[in-house]
C-alpha cells in the first residue's frame, strides 16, 4: 500500500502553536509570525487542545479564529500539522455524557478535568470525536498550508469501564472461541481462577485479578487494539476530505500501548523526546534519546519527525535542568542524525496560566528576543537550512539490529522472578544501544513480529527475550544456520506468547544453536560481586542477574565465572551453527563491560563503524547523508583526533586533525566514505 508522504523539501523547524490562549492579544499573534520567521520556524503544530473554542457548544463550530491563524501562517511561509482535538474534550461532553470519561482500575469514573481523560472505547466519544475530525478535514483538508494532521495527543493509559469491560470480553471471545481454551491459554487452574461465563471476566484491576501474567498481557494488546481502532476511525473521518498523511505522536520507552501495532495505522512516525538533562555528561541520557530515535525510525524503516522537545528544560521531571550550551544544538542534531526530518518543540510561547506555565518555550513570559533560549533555538533554525540536503538523501539501513520487543517487555514487567523492580529488558536493551553507540556502531531496533526480517542484519542481537514469540525460535534459528550472527544475552526463551513456560531444553528452540542449556537464573545483591573472565584477560563484573547452564556445548569459551559457587563454568560463549555465529552472554553486565564484549563479537562479526578514527570517552558520531555529526556528551572538553582535517559545516570552520571540542558541543564534517 502506498503511504502519503510529507510534501516538503525542508527539515521541519518549529513546533506547538497555541493561538488561541492568546485571541485576545492580536499584538501577540502579530508578533508570532514575525519572530517565528527570525528563528527560522517554518511548520508549526495547531489545535491540539483548542475542541472547546472550536466547538463550544455541541454541534456549534467556531472556524473564524482557526481559518486566520491558518491563513497568516500561510502568509508568512510556515507550514500547519493540523492536529484533531481528541486528546482532550470540552466540559459540555463530560456534563453530558459521563460515558465519555475513564474509568479507573479501581472502578472509579473520573470527572471533568485533566486531558487523555478519556474512554477510547466510548461510541459516544468516537462519533464525537469522527464529527469535528471531518469538520476539521472539510474545511482546512485542502489548505496549502496544512501538510500533515496530527492526531489527537500522546495516546496512553488504560480504561476500565463496563464498556471496555464488554469490549474485552468480546475480544476475548474472537480470540479463544472457547472458555475452555482461553482457561488453558490462561493457565487457570492456578488458585482455581477458571472462567465458567464469558461475563465473570472483569478486565486486571487491584479489586480483583492482577496475579495472572497472561491476561494482563491480553488486557494491554486489547486495549493496544482499542488505541488502533480509535485512531484507524479518526483517520478514516478525515481521508473523505484529505489525503495528507497522519501522524500520532508517541512517547519515550512507552509501555501503555505496542506502538509496532499503531505504527501501522499511521503514514508518519512522530515522537516526544524530553530527556533528562544534567549538567554533567549526558552520555546515558542522550544514548537512550537516540535508541528511541532509531526505534521510531525502525517502526517504519523510513525518517520520522521529532514533533516535541523542550527548547530549554521542561517543567515535569524530578529536578528540571537547563540545556547547558551547546546542548539544544547537540541534542537537536543527534535526532536528525538519527532519521529525524524535524526539530519541532513543545512548545512555541509559555502560557500565562495552567500547569506548564513555566515549561520551557522558544518565547518566555518576557516577550522578548533577545533571550539565549531564543538564540539557541535560532541557531538550530539555522542548522537545519545549511543541512536541508540531509532530507532528500535516502537513508541506509543500518547492518546490526536491537531486538526491543513491548510484548517480551510487558511479560517481564509483571514476572515476578529474578531481581524485583530490574526486570524490564528496555534497560537491557539501552545499555547494549549505548554501549554500540560508544563504538561507532548504527542500529536498527525492532521487534520479534514476522515483520522484521533478520536476513536483513549482520548481526541480530537478543537482549534478555524473556518471552520468544511465536516462531520466533525457529526464525533465529534458520537465520544462524544460513549465515547470520547473534548475540544473546541472559533470561532468554523461557515463555510463549501466551506468557506460559515452554516445557523441555531452554532457551526453547535454540539452545542447540547457542550450545547452551536450561540455565539457572539467579539475582545478585546490590553488595555482592561474581566477576567474569574473558579470553581476553580483561575481568568484567556481573550484575543484578545472571545465569548458570547446565551444560555447555558451545565450541569456543570466551570467558567464564570466575567466583563464587560457580567459578570456571563459561558464561560467555561462541557456538559455530550451521554457517553462522551464535554468541550468548550469561550474566547482566554494564555499559563499559559490554564495550569489551562486542570488541570481542566484531573480531569475528565485522561491523562498520561511523568514523574511521577512535571515539573519545563520551563522544558519539552519527552520519546521514554525505555528513557525519560529532557530538561531545561528556562533562569536559575532548580531544578528538581524526585522520585527516576537514571542515564544520555548522560553523565553516576548518578544523584540523586533532581539534578540542567542549562539553556539550557538535560539530558536522564530510562523512569517510568506505572501502
Ligand atoms: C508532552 C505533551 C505536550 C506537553 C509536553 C510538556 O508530553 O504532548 O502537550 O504537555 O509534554 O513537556
Amino acid at each position: 500500500m502506498l503511504m502519503p508522504k510529507i510534501s516538503s523539501p525542508v527539515l521541519w523547524h518549529g513546533g506547538d502553536y497555541n493561538p488561541d490562549q492568546w485571541l485576545d492579544r492580536p499584538d501577540i499573534l502579530e508578533q508570532d509570525l514575525l519572530l517565528m520567521q527570525k528563528a527560522h520556524v517554518n511548520c508549526v503544530s495547531v489545535g491540539i487542545f483548542s475542541w472547546s473554542l472550536l466547538e463550544p457548544e455541541e454541534g456549534v463550530f467556531n472556524f473564524a479564529w482557526l481559518d486566520s491563524v491558518i491563513d497568516r501562517l500561510y502568509a508568512h511561509g510556515i507550514s500547519v500539522c493540523l492536529a484533531t482535538p481528541s486528546g482532550a474534550r470540552p466540559a459540555w461532553m463530560a456534563e453530558k455524557y459521563p460515558e465519555v470519561m475513564r474509568t479507573d482500575a479501581q472502578f472509579v469514573r473520573r470527572r471533568f478535568g485533566g486531558r487523555h481523560n478519556h474512554c477510547l472505547t466510548s461510541p459516544v466519544y468516537r462519533e464525537k470525536v469522527k464529527r469535528i475530525d471531518g469538520r476539521l478535514a472539510e474545511r482546512y483538508g485542502k489548505h496549502p498550508a496544512v501538510k500533515l494532521w496530527h492526531i489527537g495527543n500522546e495516546f496512553g493509559g488504560y480504561c476500565y469501564c463496563d464498556l471496555c469491560k464488554k469490549a474485552f470480553q468480546e475480544w476475548l471471545k474472537e480470540k479463544y472461541t472457547t472458555l475452555d481454551e482461553l482457561n488453558r491459554r490462561w493457565w487457570g487452574a492456578f488458585w482455581s481462577h477458571r472462567y465458567s461465563r464469558w461475563e465473570q471476566i472483569d478486565p486486571p484491576s487491584p479489586l480483583g485479578e492482577t496475579s495472572n501474567p497472561s491476561m494482563q498481557l491480553d488486557y494491554a494488546r486489547f486495549m493496544t487494539a482499542q488505541c488502533a481502532s480509535f485512531i484507524r476511525e479518526e483517520r478514516e473521518a478525515i481521508r473523505p476530505f484529505s489525503s495528507l498523511p497522519v501522524t500520532v505522536n508517541m512517547m519515550w520507552d512507552f509501555a501503555d500501548y505496542d506502538y509496532h501495532t499503531l505504527a501501522k495505522e499511521v503514514d508518519v512516525i512522530s515522537w516526544d523526546a524530553y530527556p533528562y538533562f544534567t549538567g554533567a555528561s549526558n552520555l546515558k541520557t542522550l544514548a537512550e534519546a537516540c535508541m528511541n530515535h532509531d526505534f521510531m525510525r525502525s517502526l517504519k524503516d523510513a525518517p520520522f519527525l521529532m514533533i516535541e522537545s523542550s527548547p530549554s528544560k521542561v517543567n515535569w521531571h524530578p529536578v528540571n535542568h537547563l540545556k547547558r550550551p551547546g546542548m539544544h544544538l547537540t541534542s537537536s542534531l543527534l535526532a536528525v542524525f538519527s532519521g529525524s526530518d524535524s526539530v519541532m518543540y513543545f512548545q512555541w510561547r509559555k502560557g500565562r496560566g495552567g500547569s506548564e506555565a513555566f515549561h520551557g518555550a522558544v518565547m518566555d513570559h518576557s516577550g522578548r528576543d533577545d533571550t539565549r533560549v531564543f538564540r539557541d533555538v535560532t541557531e538550530v533554525g539555522d542548522a537545519l537550512i545549511r543541512l536541508s540536503d540531509l532530507k532528500a538523501q535516502p537513508l541506509e539501513k543500518a547492518k546490526v539490529l536491537i531486538v526491543s520487543d513491548t510484548e517480551n517487555r510487558w511479560a517481564c514487567l509483571n514476572v515476578q522472578t529474578g531481581y524485583q523492580g530490574k526486570m524490564d529488558p528496555i534497560l537491557e536493551a539501552h545499555r547494549h544501544h549505548q554501549a554500540l553507540m560508544e563504538l561507532g556502531v548504527r542500529c536498527d531496533v525492532k521487534d520479534m513480529s514476522e515483520d522484521t526480517h533478520l536476513e536483513d542484519y549482520d548481526l541480530v542481537i537478543c537482549p534478555q527475550l524473556f518471552m520468544y514469540r511465536e516462531h520466533f525460535d525457529k526464525r533465529l534459528e534458520s537465520y544462524v544456520r544460513n549465515g547470520g550472527c547473534v548475540f544473546q544475552t541472559c533470561f532468554s526463551g523461557i515463555v510463549d506468547g501466551d506468557d506460559l513456560a515452554y516445557l523441555g531444553t531452554a532457551p526453547h528452540g535454540t539452545a542447540q544453536v547457542f550450545g547452551i542449556r536450561d540455565p539457572e537464573l539467579d539475582a545478585l545483591y546490590p553488595e555482592e560481586t561474581i566477576t567474569l573472565r574473558l579470553a581476553t584477560g580483561e575481568s568484567i563484573p556481573a550484575m543484578e542477574i545472571c545465569e548458570y547452564p547446565e551444560d555447555v556445548t558451545a565450541d569456543t569459551v570466551l570467558g567464564v565465572y570466575e567466583t563464587d559457587f560457580c567459578q570456571s563454568l563459561p558464561c560467555f560463549t561462541l557456538n559455530h551453527y550451521g554457517a553462522g555465529l551464535a554468541f550468548y552472554l550469561a550474566a547482566r553486565v554494564d555499559t563499559e563491560a559490554l564495550k569489551t564484549v562486542y570488541e570481542r563479537i566484531f573480531r569475528d562479526v565485522p561491523v562498520e563503524r561511523t568514523v574511521d578514527f577512535p571515539l573519545p570517552k563520551d563522544v558519539v558520531a552519527l552520519s546521514r547523508g554525505a555528513s557525519t555529526l560529532i557530538a561531545n556528551l561528556g562533562a569536559g572538553t575532548r580531544l578528538i583526533k581524526m585522520t585527516s582535517p576537514a571542515s564544520d559545516r555548522l560553523s565553516g570552520a576548518l578544523l584540523n586533525e586533532s581539534f578540542a571540542l567542549e562539553s556539550g558541543r557538535c560539530v558536522v564534517i564530510a562523512r569517510k566514505q568506505n572501502g
